[in-house]
Formats: C-alpha cells, sequence, structure tokens
C-alpha cells in the first residue's frame, strides 16, 4: 500500500483522529440507563441534550443511508414469485407454550439484542467515511424489521411471517437513544464486561413496554460481543491471557441476572467472527487499510508494535474467548429450566467472504470490517437456519441467498436447545 502524497496522509490523520475522538465520546455517553455504558459524570439533563444534539447533526450529516435502493452492498431482492419457504402454520403453536424447549418460531412474540456494532449495523449501507456513523439498525441481521424478508432478509422479518405481532426489532436507522431502535441496545465500541450493565438496561425497556406481557410474552435474545475486545482492548490489558476468563465472569453475570429477571427467555449467543478474516485481507482498498488501523489497532499498524507473533497471540486468545462462550452456554445451571435456555449458534465459527479466488467486497462495509446489508442477509439466513439445526449438527458457515433455508416441520417443529434434541 502506497501513501505517496502527503495530501493522503494528512486525510489518513484527521480520519484516524475524528474516528478515536469519536470513540471517546461515545464513551462519555450520557444516559447510563440507556446505553451500554455505565454512568458517567456526565449523566445529566444538560449534557443529555448536548450529546444527543452531537449525535443527531453526525446522523444528519451522514443521512439516513438505510434507505438506499440502489448499490452493490445490497442483497438480491428475493422475486415475489418465489413464495415464503416455510409452512407457516406449522411454524406457531396452536396455543402459546409453557416451556422454552417447545418453542416454534412464531410463538416469539419479542425481539431483542445486545452486543456492539456488528449488532447495530453500523455502516450497513455506507458507500462513504461519514456514513459509517450511521447505524443502519433497521437491517441488522438479528434485531432489524426495516421493509420485509425479500428485500431485508433478517430474523425478525422472517419472524414475522410466522407471527406479524412481533415487537422489539429496529425500525430504520437510528441510535441507541432514539424509539426507532426499539429493543436493540447495542453500542458501538461495545466490550464484554459492559455486558451485565448492557442486559440491565435492555431488561428495564422491555418490562416498561406497554405492547409487552413480560411474565408471559416469549422473548428471543441475541447477543454478539468482542470485537472490539479483541481488535483494540485486548492488547492494552496487563495480562493480555486474562481476557477470556474475564469474558466468562462477564457471561456468567449476564446469563445469570437474564435467568432470574426475564421471564421467557431464549438467549442465543453468537461468536464474534474471527477478525483475520477481514484485517488479513490482501491488497485491500486504501480506505480499509487506514480504517483498520482505527479499528483494530491490536492487529494492524504501529500503534501496540503489532508483529506476526502479537497477531498469533491475540489470535489465540480470540480463540479461547470464543470456546468461553460455548462452555458457558452448555453450563448445567442454565439446563433443565423451563422457562429459560441458552444456545451457542456456530454459524460464525467458518466465515468465508470468497467468492472464487476474489474477496468478496459486496458483503463488507464501506470500511471492509463491518458487515453490509449483503452481508447481514447472508447472517440472517445463517443464523435462522442455525435455530432450526440440532446441536452438534448446526452449519458453521453462511451461503448467498435462500438456497438453504430450514422450516419448521411436523417431526421437528420446534427452535432446537440443548434440552430437546
Ligand atoms: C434527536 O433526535 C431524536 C429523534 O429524531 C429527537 O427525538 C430528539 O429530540 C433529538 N434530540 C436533540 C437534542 O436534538
Ligand atoms: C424493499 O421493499 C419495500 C416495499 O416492501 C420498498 O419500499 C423498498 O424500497 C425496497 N427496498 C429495496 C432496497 O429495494
Ligand atoms: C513499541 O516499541 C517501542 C520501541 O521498541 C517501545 O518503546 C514501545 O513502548 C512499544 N509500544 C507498545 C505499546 O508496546
Ligand atoms: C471452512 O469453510 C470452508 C469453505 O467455506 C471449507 O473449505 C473449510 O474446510 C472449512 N473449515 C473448517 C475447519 O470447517
Amino acid at each position: 500500500m502506497q501513501l505517496g502524497q502527503s495530501s493522503s496522509l494528512s486525510v489518513l490523520l484527521v480520519l484516524l483522529l475524528l474516528l478515536c475522538h469519536e470513540n471517546k465520546f461515545h464513551r462519555w455517553k450520557v444516559n447510563g440507563a440507556i446505553s451500554a455504558f455505565q454512568p458517567t459524570i456526565f449523566d445529566n439533563a444538560q449534557w443529555r441534550v448536548i450529546f444527543h444534539l452531537y449525535r443527531n447533526v453526525t446522523m444528519m450529516m451522514a443521512g439516513r443511508t438505510g434507505y438506499k435502493t440502489s448499490g452493490k452492498f445490497l442483497q438480491n431482492k428475493i422475486p415475489e414469485s418465489v413464495p415464503f419457504p416455510c409452512d407457516v402454520t406449522v411454524g406457531r403453536s396452536p396455543e402459546p407454550p409453557t416451556s422454552v424447549h417447545k418453542l416454534r418460531p412464531g410463538d416469539i412474540n419479542v425481539v431483542a439484542a445486545i452486543g456492539d456494532s456488528v449488532i447495530t449495523a453500523s455502516g450497513a449501507s455506507a458507500t462513504s467515511f461519514l456514513q459509517l456513523y450511521t447505524e443502519n439498525r433497521g437491517l441488522s441481521w438479528c434485531i432489524g424489521g426495516q421493509w420485509g424478508w425479500r428485500n431485508a432478509t433478517t430474523l425478525p422479518n422472517i419472524l414475522k411471517m410466522f407471527n406479524p405481532k412481533l415487537v422489539g426489532y429496529s425500525y430504520r436507522d437510528s441510535y441507541s437513544f432514539h424509539w426507532d431502535s426499539q429493543f436493540n441496545n447495542a453500542e458501538i465500541g461495545a466490550v464484554s464486561k459492559e455486558l451485565p450493565h448492557m442486559a440491565a438496561q435492555m431488561v428495564t425497556r422491555i418490562r416498561t413496554d406497554k405492547r409487552v406481557n413480560f411474565q408471559k410474552d416469549w422473548k428471543l435474545l441475541t447477543i454478539t460481543i468482542g470485537g472490539n475486545d479483541i481488535c483494540a482492548y485486548v492488547c492494552t490489558l496487563k495480562d493480555p491471557e486474562s481476557l477470556p476468563m474475564q469474558h466468562r465472569r462477564s457471561l456468567l453475570k449476564m446469563l445469570r441476572y437474564l435467568r432470574d429477571n426475564l421471564p421467557r427467555t431464549l438467549v442465543n449467543i453468537v461468536s464474534v467472527p474471527d477478525v483475520s478474516t477481514v484485517v488479513s485481507i490482501k491488497k485491500k482498498p486504501m480506505m480499509c487499510w487506514i480504517l483498520h488501523h482505527a479499528e483494530c489497532p491490536c492487529w494492524v499498524g504501529p500503534l501496540h508494535n503489532s508483529t506476526k507473533e502479537s497477531r498469533a497471540r491475540w489470535a489465540r486468545i480470540q480463540m479461547q474467548y470464543r470456546k468461553v462462550e460455548e462452555e458457558v452456554a452448555m453450563l448445567d445451571e442454565f439446563r433443565g429450566l423451563d422457562e429459560f435456555a441458552v444456545v451457542h449458534q456456530p454459524w460464525t465459527r467458518n466465515l468465508s467472504l470468497m467468492k472464487g479466488n476474489e474477496v468478496d467486497y459486496t458483503l463488507l462495509s464501506y470500511d471492509c470490517f463491518h458487515m453490509s446489508q449483503k452481508g447481514h442477509s447472508q447472517a440472517a439466513v445463517a443464523y435462522w437456519n442455525n435455530l432450526l439445526e440440532p446441536p452438534g449438527k448446526k452449519s458453521t458457515g453462511w451461503k448467498p441467498g435462500i438456497d438453504v433455508f430450514r422450516c419448521p416441520s411436523k417431526e421437528s417443529p420446534y427452535i432446537y436447545t440443548y434440552d430437546n434434541s
């Protein structure tokens, strides 16, 4: 990668500064009651107006990119001539079930999600630097509900086919303090240790929503975290090897809290995709090369003296970090319960970006780090399929389109847990 001109160098510096500053500012975010981040000294009404105004202005500058109707970053629309692949009557119980192990897709009344920018769908429709600021939450693979399953293939848009009364999905581009984000409580830059706090504020949102019957409604929760832990946090720790253990502790704290405070819940833990898949792309566009320095400084660039050896170390820690998630999901204390279950969904275990011998950039956002809308739709189908595949036989990758699209059947109508398979 050549940076011949000094003008491109100054552009680089300005962009990096902007990005770093943005993340700091975000961490000071006020209104701890709805944010992933713990309340700070700025958590009061005056600062809140300023923070929200600042975010509203960046959103205005970047625009509502999530309404674009053309571009390579969009999925292929599924034509009207193709019927919805599943028999929706089989997919919903005649009476709401009383056991999480007899849950069909159409029995889910509420969707929710916590995590990081993988879930906020940051930059899913971005075609410029500024647009990376827009969180296209309506298009998010696990919690977006904009449009419909044909041109925004997301989990909620699939679930809506079985239960049109589903609530909780994000309506459109928004930040977490906007009403449009609904029960998508993810925050860009969030790390594992913030999970318990995030879970608590998500439960508050659900409990105080008048559309939700808190005790009776079935809730499906998706959790994905780790990109920031592995890319930017691990190399700042005194003892980086302790990160997986710390992750285990916050997962446990969060899951116990959810088990005891969110009735009728199925929690799906989806591991972060291997960050080396994107940061190690050879001959990436210059903008991606620049941005990876800011988004993944532990792996890329001089800031943390990254070398082949240090990257191998972070890769080992990442492997353990992901392993912890599988192990925790299967713990006895979350087994055999009627109203609570945890399942690890492994579709991110082995993601390929290749199309033949080439990297398929249409799956990636403008920064080659986050997913594009097309990537989100592919993720949603993989996730949906995982729900209907028994543990041990779940697919560990993703495929374009809906050629593989699982359906609940008369023989196996239920979403798989560790206790009904
Ligand atoms: C930010 O935007 C939201 C949604 O459009 C609006 O409700 C809120 O009042 C705005 N806040 C400020 C401080 O501009
Ligand atoms: C998706 O379909 C909706 C109508 O259901 C339409 O308003 C929207 O523009 C479509 N989006 C794209 C990208 O085609
Ligand atoms: C990077 O290396 C330089 C020189 O070898 C050293 O002074 C510096 O502390 C290192 N930085 C980090 C973050 O390890
Ligand atoms: C990962 O997926 C690729 C194809 O996408 C496949 O060739 C490879 O064998 C898989 N690796 C593992 C460990 O499953």
